[in-house]
């Protein structure tokens, strides 16, 4: 898999617009602008039609490593070396995988919002695809590593 990268400069010039208000659902006053971001539902009851086979976990995965990892990290656990200057931090896919239909999270793939840059010019409606079914077996993935959060958790080497 080649890269195609998205420079972290051109992202991090993406972040004046995290502000920009996704929506107009809700009624101002109304306390859920909070609410998680969530696909429209006609684009979240899509029907993935790749299916998860080991070929395109694998190939979901390569596109992921070179794409998504600097701020998802190498995991998914939202923690890649871009995360610390970003707001709002990169979630956790290994959290959010599971609690998503294969159709929202393409399509936020798809789109983007602030600081996540929209995938669907770089990649092909395929390769999202299967960077979804990557992303659904994170979950188990990380079980069977031992729980992918690292051991070396809470850096206590300052000694002073
Ligand atoms: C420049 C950093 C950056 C890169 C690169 C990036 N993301 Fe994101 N991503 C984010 C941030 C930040 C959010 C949260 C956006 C928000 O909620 O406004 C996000 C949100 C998401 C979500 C939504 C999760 C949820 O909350 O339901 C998914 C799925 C996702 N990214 C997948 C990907 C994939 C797949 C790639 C690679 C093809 C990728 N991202 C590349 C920063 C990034």
């Amino acid at each position: 898999m080649q890269t195609r990268k998205i420079p972290i400069v051109v992202a991090l010039s993406a972040m004046s617009l995290t502000a920009v208000f996704a929506g107009g659902k809700h009624p101002p006053g109304h306390h859920h602008d909070e609410a998680h971001w969530a696909a429209p539902a006609e684009a979240a009851q899509r029907r993935n039609p790749v299916p998860a086979s080991e070929e395109s976990v694998k190939r979901g995965g390569e596109i992921y490593q070179a794409n998504c990892a600097s701020c998802h990290g190498v995991k998914g656990g939202g923690d890649g070396p871009a995360s610390a200057a970003l707001q709002p931090p990169p979630p956790d896919l290994v959290v959010m995988a599971p609690q998503h239909s294969d159709g929202d999270l393409a399509w936020k793939i798809e789109e983007g919002r602030g600081v996540m840059p929209a995938w669907k010019n770089a990649l092909s409606q395929n390769e999202i695809w299967d960077v979804v079914n990557y992303l659904k077996q994170l979950p188990e993935k990380t079980k069977s590593q031992g729980h992918g959060h690292d051991e070396t958790h809470g850096h206590e080497e300052a000694k002073k």
